[in-house]
């Protein structure tokens, strides 16, 4: 969370530096600003609450404009709040109190109160309520008896968490310095500028070369020249980054939001990622001798690719006879999963840079397991992290909310799946080639999903739009897809909303029911649709509304007991899923936008979460 931009170099940078800020808007719009350093070596510093286009207008408005547009170092942030709340004052880039340094910051810094203390003791003034602000005060003390580098290395002992951070200086106006701990950051290079940036997304098209930085390496960035040092302050090597590995931008053709472009796009973004298929992109990277052997799994992941995940769980133990685990990274890695060497760890992260499930794995690895990872980001931290790495290849996914990333990461589990129960022969031929059949469809399907539900969510969201509270139902492979739709329903329309395992229902939340409450109930083909078709009979003799998901020529029973009821195609059930979860995409993108909200950047959330 949180984006950082810096540049040195022969150009007016101003441009350059929003540019890459909007590029990496995705990690938080609270608030945005840049630090110039304009040629009289004055540091010119420019915030706003709100996002790049709210920064833009206060820079247009600036009475040193004509300064600012031609200064020709400077770095810039853009915001999602951890400490101290959303306000022109927190806002990046923060400096100490006599000037020396501007920072802009991306973590958090855990011992920040202690430090704050010791600071204000000898004298120092806050003008800030974030736990960043403290390095600005360290690196400036620092500078009485160092150069920036060292300053920022010395600084650096001091610091406990996970951040990364860039820092200009007026006294040093032809240099950069950044580092980092457990967060991203890259150097970009250019003809006569260099740059650093969250990540390669953030940094220009042009660069004819860029490297990642490890864990406390400090790296000192001028125009034509970038010195990398380790913790102990001996030159590091650094790892060189595929240029060619970036993934192509979005764009929203006619739709009314990133969401609905991507929601529509899913079957593209299918086509891609099984482009390879059977064995799917990356599989034949993996470490087949210890997959063949292995006798458990675990996977660990956050948010909607952990709802990925569980659906991993079904189709890993069904196909191939693999016992899987599946976790939440933020838990998983604070318990005591006794990982021993030679274990399989996976960790499934669209952007490849979420904080809790790169924690997990270095727990993993530390611990001695194979490490795999998934993601749809290439060059990302994870791929950095993992021993093999499977690729997604949805594009990139500019709506905050997961969708095409979802479909595509419960595709090539489903590859992986197949391919492995080949391997450890737990598939019998025919059905490997039936299922090899069914993952080519899945395209198709999903389309035909989406045009099919069209109508009937309109209808949904239009009668039940306005109300309070959504319970979302499902068993068995049903279940991860109530999840999914209940999580798309509160991030992107506010809507409170739980999701329960319907054999569950009846051990509590059936007392959240009354007269009228909407009930989302995910009934696709499954090995335990007779046992839902109960269920939905229950919620309806409470006197609440069914909305059903089913299998065209499977509705049966639940077809009676639905109030609206949507059909999706058939498939192999245990990929159901991906049909399923589309109605309940457009379902909370129909409320989103019924309320006027913005689905794309909903409140309070960032597209890609470093911090833990
Ligand atoms: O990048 P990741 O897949 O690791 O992200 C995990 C979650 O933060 C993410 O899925 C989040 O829950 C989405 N906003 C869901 O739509």
């Amino acid at each position: 969370m949180c984006g950082i931009v810096g540049y040195v170099g022969q150009r007016p940078c101003s441009e350059l530096l929003l540019g890459g800020l909007e590029r990496l808007e995705h990690r938080g719009y609270d608030s945005a600003g840049v630090a110039l350093l304009a040629a009289d070596s004055t540091a010119l510093r420019v915030r706003a609450v709100g996002g790049i286009a709210q920064l833009r207008e206060t820079l247009q408005r600036h009475p040193q404009r004509a300064a600012l547009r031609t200064a020709r170092t400077g770095i810039g942030h853009t915001r999602w709040a951890t400490h101290g709340r959303v306000s022109e004052d927190n806002a990046h880039p923060l400096t100490d109190d006599r000037g020396r340094v501007q920072i802009v910051l991306n973590g958090i810094v855990e011992n920040h109160a202690e430090l704050r203390a010791r600071l204000i003791a000898e004298g120092a003034a806050f003008a800030s309520e974030t736990d960043a602000e403290v390095v600005a005060h360290l690196v400036a003390r620092a500078l009485d008896h160092d150069g920036l580098a060292e300053a920022v290395r010395r600084s650096l002992a001091t610091l406990r968490g996970h951040f990364a951070f860039v820092v200009a200086s007026p006294e040093q106006p032809d240099t950069l310095v950044g580092t980092r701990r457990a967060c991203p950051l890259v150097i970009g290079h250019g003809e006569g500028e260099r740059y650093l940036g969250s990540a390669l997304v953030g940094l220009p098209d042009a660069l004819t070369g860029a490297q990642a930085l490890d864990d406390d390496e400090v790296a000192t960035l001028e125009a034509d020249a970038v010195r990398v040092l380790d913790r102990g302050g001996r030159p590091a090597r650094t790892r060189r980054l595929a240029l060619g590995a970036r993934i192509e931008q979005a764009t929203l053709g006619t739709h009314e939001s990133f969401t609905l472009a991507e929601i529509a796009e899913q079957p593209r973004a299918l086509r891609r990622t099984l482009r390879a298929a059977p064995s799917g992109p990356g599989l034949d990277e993996l470490p087949w001798v210890q997959l063949c052997a292995a006798r458990r799994l675990t996977i660990v992941a956050c948010g909607t690719s952990y709802h990925a995940g569980l659906v991993g769980r079904l189709l890993l133990e069904r196909w191939a006879g693999l016992r899987v685990e599946v976790d939440i990274a933020s838990e998983w890695r604070y318990r005591d999963p006794a990982i021993a060497p030679g274990d399989l760890v996976l960790g499934i992260t669209q952007s490849g840079e979420t904080a809790d499930t790169i924690g997990a794995l270095r727990t993993a690895r530390a611990s001695g397991a194979n490490v795999l990872a998934l993601t749809n980001v290439p060059g990302s931290q994870v791929t950095r992290e993992a021993s093999a790495v499977l690729l997604t290849d949805a594009g990139a996914e500019v709506g905050v909310a997961a969708t095409k990333t979802f479909v595509t990461q419960v595709a090539l589990l489903a590859a992986l799946a197949r391919q492995l129960g080949i391997a450890r022969g737990t598939l019998p031929d025919a059905e490997a080639e039936r299922l090899g059949d069914e993952l080519q469809r899945l395209p198709a399907v999903a389309e035909a999903a989406r045009a099919a539900a069209e109508q009937p969510i309109a209808r949904a969201a239009e009668r039940w739009g306005r109300a309070p509270f959504f319970l979302f139902l499902g068993r068995h492979v049903g279940l991860p897809v109530a999840l999914e739709g209940a999580l798309k329903l509160k991030e992107i329309a506010y809507i409170p909303s739980d999701a329960y395992a319907a054999g569950e229902m009846k051990h509590g939340p059936i007392a959240l029911l009354g007269e009228g409450t909407p009930v989302v109930c995910v009934a696709t083909q499954s090995p335990v649709l007779d046992k839902l078709r109960s269920n939905v009979a229950e919620v309806r003799a409470r006197g609440a509304h069914v909305l059903a998901i089913a299998t065209e020529g499977a509705a049966g029973v639940i077809a009676d007991e639905a109030d609206e009821l949507v059909l999706v195609p058939p498939t192999d059930p245990l990929l159901s899923p991906i049909p399923a979860v589309v109605p309940l995409q457009l379902l909370a993108h129909a409320i989103s936008s019924a309320r006027g909200l913005d689905p794309d950047r909903p409140r309070n959330l960032a597209k890609t979460v470093t911090v833990e």
